[in-house]
């Protein structure tokens, strides 16, 4: 017996039997917002910042920030104005050179660009250069990337072209393989030679990216870990903009990046050059094998409201959006999609009208326009309201409706564990759950503590109990870029280069098999069901064909707990071999992980040698445990 004394006695009686219920396949997925540059400077790994200019405004002389120029005012000046080659985003950099040859700072004159708090550039790597360029010259132009502050060249190329080369625009790509590492490095473009040079659409990628596709590999793996079924997208309050004319169109985001122009997203207060479009977002969601829930702009922002009679070209709009990912190649949309590289369509089934609407003027009337006009067109699109049905029948057709853990945004530790009988008493007709934004917040949380993930971990057993009446469910923010945390906690940190979890996140892994699982009825006999709380799965692992029963269970008191596990009914015969016990805990409540100590909090796999059909394990206090049982 694994015992410890003064330990609280506790049963769990596991009726392994077959039946039980089937979980939906959907229930478990992330939310991709871009805030705190998740998008922009995260997950998509374009190096460059402002790559058209843009981000200054349209008015010129604009503020090309973070762009600088290499040399002094005697020797280079830089400004803006209208004549690039693209008609959506027309701001050029236009640059005099003053000095020539040896008469101009040693390594020349230029520009450039820190990127997103430094370029990640490492030895032996390739990056891939594509820049506008367009002289009344001839031009000689050297392009490097360089450590921080210019004193070293990592990697470099020469760029020669006569007057009649570049006379008009011309598009300039090349290859640089680095040399050495700063992982706060910056790409340059400087010349010796005097005249007036113009530059727009400066872009630099690591040639290796998650298949390919333009996303940082390692922020995707850390995604792809989670097994996600759904991906959410782009927001939150990205989707609506403090003012709508901010607020993220669909529309400017998709065909060649370079025509992309660009969006100042005025609720979490950053420009995004809008490579991350809503083509990359369908993209990831198949390339993670996870259906994309498509949240569009009902109209409605922070501070604006479109009208219901004035409603329908927004209508159109999202009409039009479904068109790019489902039409055939045939269509107006569908054939956009296809030039990008997918004629395929995209399996887009989820289509969220709005975020956080339901409360406002305008939201009953505009979303009852974009239901109807979704439901005759797309007839088996599921459609999700921003208004809550979890205690109350809502007044208008849905086929889900959104949940967002909500305390004045998010809530505590103790009460989001107390919330795993939320949806005990839902009504089991009508439409299904998404809670698509849940995290423990404010004091207890911190930048992302093992408490929150061990509030969350119990929340998150009571939705899979309830699972008859959810249907997905996602933690919200998913990334934070270090030098920019607009909210906290966050899933996943990262800066130029790392990345790690927070508790929050390892917490979500225990629950990636549970999606499409089966749900085992069990009873939980103690003197704690107020600090305990736990859900039995059977599931099969595509990895070694194998069934399992995973039994988790949170342990939120400060009590170490003697559990008897008890499983009644298995008929089939047992191998409980090579079972293992997974748990999640830490000395302190308020521990967090770190770029210096990423593994602080953790969950620590070992053989579970005692399973079999009566097992005695100890619960810590404040621990999160779960045991796999090997079933064959
Ligand atoms: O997750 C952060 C924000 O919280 C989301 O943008 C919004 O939907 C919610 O208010």
């Amino acid at each position: 017996v694994i015992g410890e004394t003064n330990a609280q006695p506790a049963h769990l009686i596991v009726n392994a039997s077959q039946g039980g219920s089937k979980i939906p396949d959907t229930l478990f997925g992330i939310f991709f917002e871009e805030i705190n540059h998740a998008g922009a400077g995260g997950l998509w790994a374009e190096l460059v910042s402002n790559r058209g200019f843009e981000a200054g405004g349209q008015n010129i002389p604009s503020n090309i920030d973070p762009w600088s120029i290499i040399g002094d005012e005697s020797s280079v000046i830089i400004s803006t104005d209208r004549s690039s080659l693209f008609e959506r985003n027309k701001i050029a950099l236009r640059m005099d050179v003053l000095c020539e040859n040896k008469g101009c700072p040693t390594g020349g004159v230029g520009i450039y660009n820190p990127g997103y708090w430094g370029m990640n550039i490492e030895n032996g790597k390739s990056y891939k250069v594509i820049f506008y360029t367009k002289s009344l010259d001839s031009v000689d132009i050297s392009v490097s990337l360089a450590s921080t502050n210019g004193s070293q060249i990592l990697a470099t190329s020469n760029i020669l072209a006569s007057s009649s080369e570049v006379s008009n625009w011309k598009k300039v790509e090349l290859q640089l393989e680095a040399k050495g590492t700063d992982h706060y490095a910056r790409l340059q473009l400087t010349t010796t030679k005097k005249g007036v040079i113009w530059f727009d659409q400066v872009s630099a990628m690591p040639v290796d990216t998650y298949k390919g596709r333009g996303f940082r590999k390692e922020l995707v793996q850390m995604l792809a870990n989670l097994k996600p079924r759904f991906i959410r997208f782009p927001g939150g309050c990205f989707v609506e903009g403090e003012w709508l004319r901010n607020a993220f169109r669909w529309k400017e985001s998709v065909g060649p990046w370079e025509e992309r122009p660009g969006h100042f997203g005025d609720v979490w207060m950053y420009w995004t050059d809008d490579g991350l479009g809503y083509f990359e977002f369908l993209q990831l969601a198949e390339d993670l094998g996870s259906l994309p829930v498509w949240v569009i702009n009902n109209g409605i922002s922070h501070q604006d409201q479109v009208s219901t009679s004035s409603i329908l070209p927004f209508v159109q709009e999202m009409l039009e959006s479904i068109e790019f990912a489902r039409g055939d190649a045939n269509t107006k949309w569908g054939s956009v999609r296809a030039a990008m590289g997918h004629p395929e369509p995209f399996n887009l089934k989820y289509v969220a009208i709005g975020n956080e609407d339901c409360g406002k003027k305008n939201y009953r009337g505009n979303y009852l326009k974009f239901y109807d006009a979704l439901k005759r067109s797309y007839p088996d699109i599921r459609i999700i309201s921003n208004c809550d049905g979890s205690s109350q029948k809502l007044d208008h057709p849905a086929d889900m409706y959104d949940f967002h853990v909500r305390e004045s945004i998010y809530t505590s530790a103790s009460r989001i564990f107390s919330m795993n009988h939320q949806f005990d008493h839902t009504s089991h007709t009508g439409p299904k759950a998404f809670v698509s934004e849940y995290a423990v917040t404010g004091t207890d949380a911190g930048i992302g503590s093992f408490l929150a993930a061990l509030g969350e971990a119990g929340f998150l057993i009571g939705l899979e109990k309830n699972s008859d009446v959810i249907e997905m469910a996602s933690y919200a923010p998913l990334f934070v870029n270090d030098n920019d945390r607009r909210w906290r906690p966050d899933a996943i940190v990262f800066n130029s280069w790392k990345q790690y979890g927070t508790p929050s996140y390892w917490m979500q892994q225990f629950f990636a098999e549970s999606s499409g699982a089966t749900l085992l009825n069990h009873v939980l006999q103690s003197n704690l069901s107020s600090s305990l709380v736990a859900s039995t799965i059977k599931w099969r692992s595509s990895e070694d064909n194998t069934d399992y029963i995973r039994i988790k269970i949170v342990n939120f008191g400060g009590e170490a707990v003697n559990l008897k596990i008890s499983l009644d009914g298995l008929t089939n015969s047992k191998y409980f071999t090579g079972s293992t016990k997974t748990i999640l805990t830490s000395k302190n409540l308020m521990d967090e992980n770190s770029f210096t100590e990423p593994n602080k909090v953790v969950p620590v796999q070992s053989l579970f040698e005692n399973a079999g059909e009566e097992m005695d394990v100890m619960l810590p206090p404040h621990s999160f445990s779960s045991f796999d049982l090997l079933t064959k």
